[in-house]
């Protein structure tokens, strides 16, 4: 069953996604080279802390850490450990925030420092992927017209999506119904309504799309061992255009879908 919010929910949602967005903003400007991930993680937890949040993370299914640190070749749910992290890295940072009842549920994938041409553009795609899935979260459309605005910007760029993990609904809930997949699956074809809050979150390889999880049991890295990138926003489906609830700023016009 897919819940719909109601105003009075969305009270409570708006704010716990803001808070949401603002730690991964306040993450991100953190991030240097020569910090462990797990220096980063901690400094998520108490940034959490000081907005009055919790992390929606820690416990779900025994995950150990605050936050998802996901470095190169790390698609998702990397664990915070002594890795250290150095100039030309590239790093995604998943956020889930429970405040007020609500999760707010964010991520952003930044370069240590500086990066190389491949892996910006990589990221760059990734971004602009979202915004794509974004602009198709409308009324009148289904499911899978966001997964296909994200799979072809992607694969007409030359990358390749995840297809073993998927964007979902949230809400009370970190994962509600209705799955949210990067690439075209019939089964994910519901129609979309107002009210429905959506975590779009394409998972992008420079490679292929094959992936593997390491022996800690949650880190998911590429098979080939090529770099990855991730971006996710929790998304407000309304009788006009979507409402970027995890980032309440203007979005800059480069990121704007036609
Ligand atoms: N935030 C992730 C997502 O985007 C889920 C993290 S699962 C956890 O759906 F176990 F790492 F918390
Ligand atoms: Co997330
Ligand atoms: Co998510």
């Amino acid at each position: 069953m897919i819940i719909l919010k109601s105003q009075r929910d969305l009270e409570l949602m708006r704010p716990a996604c803001a808070v949401a967005g603002r730690v991964l903003d306040e993450i991100t400007a953190f991030i240097k080279p020569g910090l462990t991930t797990r220096q980063v993680d901690e400094f998520a937890a108490a940034r959490i802390k000081s907005h009055g949040g919790k992390s929606a993370f820690l416990g779900y299914r025994k995950y150990p850490c605050h936050t998802c640190i996901s470095v190169n070749e790390e698609v998702v749910h990397g664990l915070a450990g002594n890795r250290e992290l150095h100039f030309g890295d590239i790093v995604s940072v998943d956020v889930g925030v429970i405040y007020k009842g609500f999760v707010g549920d964010t991520a952003r994938t930044v370069a240590v420092g500086g990066c190389g041409v491949l892996a910006q553009r990589l990221m760059d795609v990734t971004e602009r992927a979202l915004h794509e899935g974004i602009a198709a979260a409308v009324p009148g459309n289904r499911v899978t017209d966001i997964s296909r605005a994200v799979q072809n910007y992607v694969e007409g760029n030359g990358f390749s999506v995840v297809r073993e993990f998927v964007g979902h609904g949230v809400g009370r809930s970190m994962h509600e119904e209705p799955q949210v997949p990067n690439f075209v699956d019939p089964k994910s074809n519901q129609k979309l309504r107002p009210g429905m809050t959506l975590a779009i979150e394409p998972m992008v390889n420079a490679g292929q799309p094959g992936v593997k999880i390491l022996k800690d049991g949650w880190t998911v890295v590429t098979q080939d061992g090529s770099l990855s990138a991730h971006f996710e926003q929790t998304v407000l489906v309304t009788e006009s255009e979507p409402e970027i609830l995890t980032w309440p700023e203007k979005v800059p016009s480069s990121l704007k879908v036609s």
